[in-house]
């Protein structure tokens, strides 16, 4: 399939933040978009607000990707609503810094769970759909941290370069399925995310909106490319 328009699309997380700028890019270039995150009310609210100025479907499913039947009932419903699956966009995520001295183990649970865990039940269950595609994609959002270490990424760490190692483990599988898969890490984006909120004091952080670029860009390669690995970073961060 040439280009984004007409093509059926799963973005977890895209209530808020770079979900919800990826998913707004999406259906601005005519993609159907399945819109899902935790609160039904925001995800009733953007689904309707975008779906009323875009010209593919948008439609909205509730989905809290560290349960796997949510995960299920999410890809399931994608198809039943857009008739089929082309992208699926592995975004939700959390962020909660602490040492091992602090952090909880429902801390620990609930990142592993969810930034690690929500890939695998949303791509295991997306897979046998985008294997009926053309131009099947998995986009996972992943992070700088998905390869640096912090202090206080204790759990945050162990599950950004879990997902790496998932992500690429799944691109080397199914690219023989003519599925391609990649991981997009950005550094420090400018949204409400890990405690602390979005600020116009933040400014040099890069926008969601940079994260959105360049997962359209990944879905604009075609031909024998597989592009598997994008990192971003702020281009002109404060020096310290
Ligand atoms: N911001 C950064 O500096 C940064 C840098 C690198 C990578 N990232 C990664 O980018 C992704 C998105 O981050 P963001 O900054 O856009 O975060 P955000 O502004 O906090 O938005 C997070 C989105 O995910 C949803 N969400 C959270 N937990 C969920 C769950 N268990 N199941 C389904 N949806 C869930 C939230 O809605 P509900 O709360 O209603 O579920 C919301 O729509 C994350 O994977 C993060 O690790 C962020």
């Amino acid at each position: 399939m040439d280009g984004i328009a007409g093509r059926a699309c799963v973005v977890t997380g895209s209530t808020k933040g770079i979900g919800l700028s990826v998913a707004t890019s999406l259906a601005e270039a005519g993609a159907d978009v399945v819109i899902s995150a935790r609160s039904a009310r925001d995800v009733e609210r953007v689904a309707a607000d975008l779906d009323a100025k875009s010209a593919g479907r948008v439609v909205g499913i509730t989905c809290d990707v560290s349960r796997v039947e949510d995960c299920q009932e999410l890809l399931g419903g994608a198809v039943e609503e857009l008739g089929r699956l082309d992208v699926l966009i592995n975004n939700a995520g959390v962020g909660i810094y602490a040492p091992i001295t602090e952090l909880t183990v429902e801390d620990w649970q609930r990142q592993v769970d969810t930034n690690l865990g929500g890939v695998f039940y949303c791509s295991k269950a997306a897979v046998p759909h985008l294997m009926e595609s053309d131009d099947g994609w998995i986009v996972n959002v992943g992070s700088l941290a998905c390869r640096n270490p912090f202090a206080g990424g204790t759990g945050y760490n162990a599950s950004k370069f879990g997902l790496l190692g998932l992500s690429e483990a799944m691109m080397l599988d199914l690219r023989h399925h003519g599925i391609r898969v990649a991981t997009v890490m950005p550094g420090s984006v400018n949204t409400d995310f890990g405690g602390s909120p979005a600020s116009p004091e933040s400014a040099w952080k890069l926008r969601p909106e940079d994260v959105a670029s360049a997962v359209l860009h990944l879905l604009g390669y075609g031909g024998n490319a597989l592009v598997s690995r994008i990192e971003m970073r702020p281009s002109q961060p404060p020096k310290g």
